[in-house]
């Protein structure tokens, strides 16, 4: 462990890198300073912020002076994006300039601070519970970079959590891990189901089960780094082949081990620019909310890539069906 870790440190610093960096916890999240991409984004420093990303799940890096432009350059850089087309074909308009920027703000069209009363008030409930992204959709999100545009003001909340799932497959007890290696149980994701658990009144029409669920490997291998993870998310609605209630009753086993304290980090937004950046493939992350919700606008834009593993489209179809279109 020390050994890789100083590896990761010597090839920052050999480097014309020269951002700061603190481990958030040991071997889980890493906050950078002083990378200021004001002047474009080097291929050297966005390849090293990758490495980063795969050792350490998020990746901070505060104050990157990064536009709507240089985020979406940056993220390119990672991979091949997504984007909102088929949200915006089902006829859902979008605030942003650009398709491969998702809305992940409380701001209307108008500017105004979304009504909480509102319908996708409502939707974002689900972000509140710890999730990876996509993982419903056929091919699933590998990283994820938001970027904060606007924050409300230091103390009416609106920080953001992640777990560690590596670390949480590393502890299970040796006769856990075979056991479930053994099963090589497939999760089924569903993003009604999430909201639905979250706003539970306002999605009581909406029955999970109608619709086509992702299909993944709950326990997998992460590939970039070799290491193994819980692939968990609240949008699992059931896992494959077992009873609802041996189904549910492993799913809270697991859920609950993987977001105990010792797995979590939160990360406090302090100024405009900061980005945060996840792979979906080994963690897990939720909006924390807060008082400034219905108060204060919070503008953060997402980019997200495809997965390029071997996994990415589990053991879907190769389409492009969205699920949670009106
Ligand atoms: C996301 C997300 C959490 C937040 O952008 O995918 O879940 O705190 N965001 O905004
Ligand atoms: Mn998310």
């Amino acid at each position: 462990m020390a050994s890789t870790t100083t590896t990761v440190k010597e090839r920052v610093s050999a480097s014309n890198f020269g951002p700061q960096y603190r481990e958030l916890s040991p071997g889980f999240g890493l906050e950078l300073t002083g990378c200021d991409f004001s002047k474009g984004v080097p291929k050297s420093m966005s390849l090293q912020i990758k490495e980063l990303v795969v050792k350490y799940g998020v990746v901070v890096i505060r104050k990157t002076n990064l536009t709507d432009e240089t985020h979406l350059e940056l993220a390119r850089t990672f991979g091949e994006l997504d984007d909102i087309k088929p949200y915006l074909k089902a006829g859902r308009p979008n605030r942003l300039k650009y398709h491969e920027l998702f809305d992940v703000s409380n701001v209307e069209l108008d500017g105004s601070i979304l009504d909480p009363l509102s319908p996708r008030a409502q939707a974002n409930k689900g972000n509140s519970s710890f999730h990876v992204d996509s993982s419903f959709n056929p091919r699933r999100a590998g990283y994820s970079l938001l970027l904060a545009h606007e924050l409300p003001p230091r103390g009416t909340g609106g920080s953001t959590e992640f777990a560690d799932t590596r670390a949480a497959w590393d502890d299970l007890v040796e006769a856990k891990k075979s056991a479930l290696l053994e099963a090589d149980y497939i999760a089924c994701h569903s993003i009604l189901h999430s909201k639905k658990l979250a706003a539970p009144e306002h999605f009581a029409h909406i029955e999970p089960a109608d619709y086509p669920m992702g299909r993944h490997k709950l326990a997998q291998k992460h590939e970039a780094s070799g290491r193994m993870n819980l692939y968990l998310a609240a949008h699992i609605h059931h896992i494959e082949g077992i009873s609802s209630e041996k189904s549910q009753a492993l799913f809270d086993e697991l859920f609950s081990h993987a977001t105990q304290a010792k797995y979590r980090i939160t990360i406090d937004w302090e100024d405009v620019g900061d980005l945060v950046i996840w792979d979906n493939t080994c963690t897990m992350h939720r909006a924390m909310g807060g008082e400034f919700a219905n108060k204060y606008r919070r503008d953060m834009r997402r980019a997200t890539v495809h997965d390029d593993s071997t996994q990415a489209w589990g053991l879907n179809e190769h389409t492009d069906v969205r699920q949670g279109l009106p």
